[in-house]
């Protein structure tokens, strides 16, 4: 049997050896993870040693840490606006700054509109917007879209684990599975990342996250200028579009936005003070 504390040091050094962030962080996750329990029971006596067995465990889980797995698709979940989601191969993991997103959509709502709403939420992912807006607004109809069959899995199994059912899924590219409905509000985190940059992101990402849930086109705008040009027959006349930004796509996005004949278009700073969402409002 090992000491905790020598296993802890050793993660550590191993993890910041391979480049990676935050190790310390990581390495009583990871911990926490093998021996299944929390941060607040890891430094209790109980735990001061580790049994073979969890010893073995927790080797696994750091063998994938350095080949760069990213932590979540490790555990196989996340926390999203007080949401337990399970995350895997084939979904992106939900960022903290989307989170913001559904702050700012939940302000404007509340503010604005009836409850009895019709919400879509393209590119939906693992589900975390629709999830999250479905939950604040259970008088709401969420309709949310995905173009990949794995991510719509993970998106109907987050609903059913978190007791959620008004949100319809749809697979099938942007507005195509929902032709037929007019949306009081449009959300989206598209892929955005320009194609060529997508060698250059961190390995977790590049290695392990689904390329479709990144690559926005040679300009990152692809998807921005298609659901926007599109928009029009499909958003109420009072309506709201909101976006997450990729860096430095503001000002083309707020561009696409007015030559579409949007003119109350604004623009909102992420917590580290980038321009990160747009939003329109009919
Ligand atoms: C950046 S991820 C966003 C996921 C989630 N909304 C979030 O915020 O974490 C983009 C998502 O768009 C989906 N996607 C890519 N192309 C699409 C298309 N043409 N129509 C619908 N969804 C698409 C991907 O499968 C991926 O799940």
């Amino acid at each position: 049997m090992k000491h905790l504390a020598d296993y802890l040091k050793e993660i550590t050094s191993r993890l910041k050896n391979a480049g990676i962030k935050d190790a310390e962080k990581e390495a009583e996750a990871l911990m926490c993870l093998a021996l299944n329990i929390n941060k607040s029971a890891l430094y209790c006596h109980d735990f001061s040693e580790i049994e073979d067995d969890a010893a073995r465990t927790l080797d696994t889980l750091i063998t994938r840490r350095l080949a760069r797995e990213p932590f979540q698709y490790i555990a196989c979940e996340t926390e999203f606006f007080g949401l337990s989601l399970t995350v895997g191969k084939g979904v992106l993991i939900p960022r903290p700054e989307t989170e913001l997103l559904v702050e700012i959509i939940t302000g404007i709502i509340r503010g604005k509109r009836n409850p009895t709403i019709n919400i879509l939420d393209l590119c939906t992912g693992s589900g975390c917007i629709a999830l999250a807006l479905a939950k604040q607004f259970p008088a709401a109809t969420v309709h949310a879209v995905d173009i990949s069959e794995t991510a719509l899995r993970y998106a109907a199994e987050n609903a059913a684990a978190n007791g959620i059912n008004n949100i319809v899924f749809h697979h099938g590219c942007l507005y195509d599975p929902v032709t037929a409905i007019i949306f009081d509000v449009i959300v989206s985190n598209p892929p955005y990342i320009k194609t060529s940059d997508i060698g250059l992101l961190d390995p977790e990402i590049r290695l392990y996250e689904p390329v479709e849930a990144l690559d926005g086109g040679p300009d990152g705008l692809n998807f921005y200028k298609k659901i926007i040009d599109d928009a029009h027959s499909r958003l109420a006349s009072d309506g709201i579009m909101a976006f997450e930004l990729g860096d430095t796509l503001a000002h083309s996005v707020m561009e696409i936005a007015r030559a579409a004949g949007y003119a109350n278009v604004t623009i909102k700073h992420d917590y580290s003070s980038k321009e990160r969402f747009l939003i329109i409002d009919g």
